[in-house]
């Protein structure tokens, strides 16, 4: 069956997603300060190709040629994320005007473009500084992120309508502050549980602050999510499934919706108790106007009894012999649907967005050219599946694709190529893929 845009109907938004570090380089351009990717990139072993974030795609620089890119892509809407130590290079403090200045250019050129800015708050490049007072595990980060939160919103408030709290918090409290894959390589139960509990309260804060200084805006917040099916029929692993689902996809969006966190399924989670002040409960209530998804793939689990508290693993897709991605992620179209409908059935969410889908290749231009059929294949069968999901009534009202631009793919380095728009990262030239060329054509269709 061939879609076309015009089935998801005229109020539906198409777009592109991205991210401070991973696309503006000028790590210490004009006044920024460290985050905690910029120490962690310099750590030997911590990226896979040993590389960092310091050029990348020089957005920073070249955003005019990347914003003129997405009008001929005829993109109509931009995600992007600010960089908290380009605005505040301590966290909290004395203000880099340069760093607002830069976000004004961005946020004036697309809005003469025509292309509406949707600005995450937070796509975890913690300025370094607070890092070293604790980062995520002090209660502090709240109030330190409110007043940051503040100040963008004060500054860019007439220009920005849409704003998101943060970027997937599972993946930045897990990788980050419990197996110390990204950055800041923090381990354990110690610092990912009380890491988990802020992020929690600061997603629901956060919006708070948005909404009083921004009554109009239109506030959401992202979570990263994966279909989970059991490995067998096992009680076992139906419910080692059950266990994993918790943690991966509920953790974070039931506090928001006054459900709790879901200590039935995952135990460990009680312990969370122990860096809970009274009120907390209600603090963790979010009132957003809509959920950012982000979803690649689906995850089969197996029970295993060793892992300490999960006690479940990850049947790797390669060794299911399934079609995967060069992240080594299974290629599932329905994994979209199935998000779709597992959000779509709580109480309390207004509207969803996919805030996030797309698929890295080893993209190699031939002929100045870049034939990335894959990845038209993958957003189309992708984007089969939202439709599948909006016509059965769920209230999924955007898509954007993951990403504008190859860029730096956090702890695998360059290799993975996710752009619709191909980068040499030697000389910074721009070839629009032929992936591109296929969005641009469906976003007219
Ligand atoms: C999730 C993250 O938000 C983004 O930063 C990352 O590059 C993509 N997914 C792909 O892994």
């Amino acid at each position: 069956m061939i879609i076309s845009s015009a089935d998801f109907g005229e109020r539906f938004d198409w777009g592109v997603s991205t991210a401070a570090y991973q696309i503006e380089g000028a790590a210490k351009k004009d006044g920024k300060g460290p985050s905690i990717w910029d120490e962690f990139t310099r750590i030997k072993g911590n990226i896979q190709d040993g590389r960092n974030g310091d050029h990348s795609c020089d957005f920073y620089h070249l955003f005019q040629t990347d914003i003129d890119l997405m009008r001929q892509m005829h993109i109509k809407n931009f995600r992007l994320s600010l960089s908290w130590p380009r605005i505040l290079p301590e966290g909290i403090g004395s203000v880099n005007q340069k760093g607002i200045d830069f976000y004004h250019r961005v946020f004036d050129y697309c809005l003469e473009a025509g292309i509406k800015p949707w600005v995450t708050l937070y796509h975890w490049d913690l300025p370094h500084q607070l890092e070293l007072r604790g980062g995520w595990t002090n209660r502090d980060i709240i109030s330190w992120f409110q007043d940051y939160i503040a100040l963008c919103v004060q500054e860019f408030g007439d220009k920005v309508n849409h704003w998101m709290i943060l970027n997937e918090p599972m993946v930045f409290v897990g990788a980050g502050y419990f197996l110390g894959v990204h950055a800041p390589g923090k381990k354990g139960m110690k610092n990912f549980l009380p890491a988990v509990h802020h992020a929690t309260l600061a997603q629901a804060m956060g919006a708070e602050v948005v909404r009083s200084i921004s009554p109009g805006a239109e506030i959401g917040t992202t979570y990263s999510c994966s279909y989970v099916e059991p490995y067998s029929h096992k009680v076992s692993d139906v419910n080692a499934a059950i266990r994993v689902d918790a943690l991966l996809n509920r953790l974070f969006i039931e506090p928001a919706l006054g459900l709790g966190y879901p200590t039935k399924e995952l135990t460990v989670l009680n312990r969370i108790e122990k860096y809970m002040k009274s009120g907390d409960e209600d603090r963790m209530k979010a009132n957003f106007d809509f959920i950012g998804i982000q979803n690649y793939t689906r995850e089969i689990v197996k029970f295993a009894p060793f892992v300490p508290f999960i006690k479940a693993k990850l049947v790797k897709a390669e060794k299911r012999g399934v079609k995967t991605t060069l992240m080594g992620w299974e290629i599932f179209p329905p994994c979209v649907y199935k998000m779709l409908k597992k959000y779509d059935s709580y109480d309390g969410i207004k509207k969803l967005i996919i805030t996030e889908n797309g698929v890295a290749f080893s993209d190699t231009p031939i002929a100045g050219k870049v034939m990335d059929e894959s990845r038209v294949n993958y957003l189309k069968d992708h984007i089969a599946q939202v439709l599948r999901a909006k016509k059965e009534g769920v209230k999924v009202a955007g898509y954007f694709v993951w990403t504008l631009l190859d860029n730096f793919e956090w702890a695998e380095g360059y290799d993975p190529r996710f752009g619709l728009i191909y980068v040499d990262f030697q000389s910074q030239k721009r070839i629009i893929k032929s992936s591109g060329e296929w969005y641009k054509n469906f976003l007219d269709s």
